[in-house]
């Protein structure tokens, strides 16, 4: 749900801090955020989707914005698509995590805590500039996008996945609302208790998810805000329907329980049928439905080479 109208932008970011912060060590596993072979075929799919295909040649100079605990820009320099990575974002605690990953896999990123719509950096300073589920967060995201082209190469190129578009969030809504009715009876058949709530969580973050999110997208006003920002070869794609409303229903059963106490077979069979379908939406529904049916958008769009600014 989109953070009030009458939230001010600093309040926006004040909010995205502290709820990224106080999310920061659970993340990963929240969000079965893998870096290993699933994780980097999951990435590899996004990146392909968004850039048309898998480009012949790395990317030199690669920014992040939104950067997380490392996701998506840890998976694309394992997987060789970005040669030198700087990794960024607004809150300290989820690029701790980063860093820490990082280290475990032997990659040295360049990490940054750095607001999006002000990025300390030259302009023309790279060759890529991408992110995962980010722009959403972004209060003034005509700014931000003009940011970000004034940081990229003339022809350089910009590559976001996992926006939320507004149909998509929408749709989203009757899976965990289906699955919070459910949830009673799904405790008792896997036998995982009630979570119990810490007061600390409670007024730690959790209380902020409504006031993180501001925007929710349609492919063609994206496609005109990009436009006008200046960029070029803008293509938006849709992403995730059956696994998007599937992946909802078993985060809200599983958020129900106490979180050690979730079998791990139901977890393991709960992912695969996840990536099960995953290819299924890739194969039969992504190629034949308009994008804004999806759950995700994922675009990519060029800074052209005779740029005016
Ligand atoms: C939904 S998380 C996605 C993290 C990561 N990209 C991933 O896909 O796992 C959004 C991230 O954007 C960051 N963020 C929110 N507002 C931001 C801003 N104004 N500037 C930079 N980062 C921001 C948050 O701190 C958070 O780490």
């Amino acid at each position: 749900m989109p953070a009030s109208p009458t939230a001010t932008p600093e309040r926006v970011k004040e909010a995205n801090v502290r709820y990224h912060d106080a999310a920061a060590r659970e993340y990963d596993s929240k969000w079965g955020i893998d870096f290993g072979p699933i994780g980097r075929q999951q990435v590899r799919g996004k990146a392909e989707k968004a850039l048309g295909a898998w480009p012949d040649r790395p990317f030199g100079d690669a920014l992040e914005i939104g950067s997380g605990t490392g996701y998506f820009s840890l998976n694309l320099l394992q997987l060789g698509l970005i040669e030198r990575l700087t990794a960024t974002d607004i809150s300290p605690s989820m690029l701790a995590e980063l860093r820490a990953t990082a280290a475990r896999l032997g990659l040295e990123p360049r990490t940054e805590t750095v607001d999006a719509e002000r990025l300390p950096f030259e302009d023309r300073s790279f060759d890529l500039v991408f992110g995962h589920a980010v722009l959403h967060h972004l209060p003034d995201l005509e700014g931000g996008l003009a940011e970000l082209h004034r940081v990229l190469r003339p022809g350089g190129t910009l590559a976001f996945c996992g926006e939320p578009s507004r149909y998509g969030d929408l749709l989203a809504a009757v899976p965990k609302r289906g699955a919070m009715l459910a949830a009673p009876i799904w405790r008792l058949l896997v036998g995982a208790p009630a979570r119990q709530v810490d007061p600390a969580e409670r007024s730690d973050g959790h209380e902020l998810e409504p006031a993180v999110d501001v925007h929710s997208f349609r492919p063609h006003r994206l496609a005109t805000m990009l436009r006008e920002a200046g960029f070029e070869e803008i293509r938006i794609r849709g992403e995730e329907l059956l696994a998007n409303a599937y992946g909802w229903t078993v985060r809200t059963l599983e958020g129900s329980a106490e979180p050690d106490e979730v079998p791990r077979q139901w977890r393991e069979l709960a992912f695969r049928a996840y990536i099960a379908l995953q290819s299924v939406d890739a194969a039969l529904l992504e190629p034949r439905l308009p994008a804004g049916l999806f759950y995700n958008l994922v675009l990519s769009a060029r800074r052209p080479l005779a740029s005016r600014r």
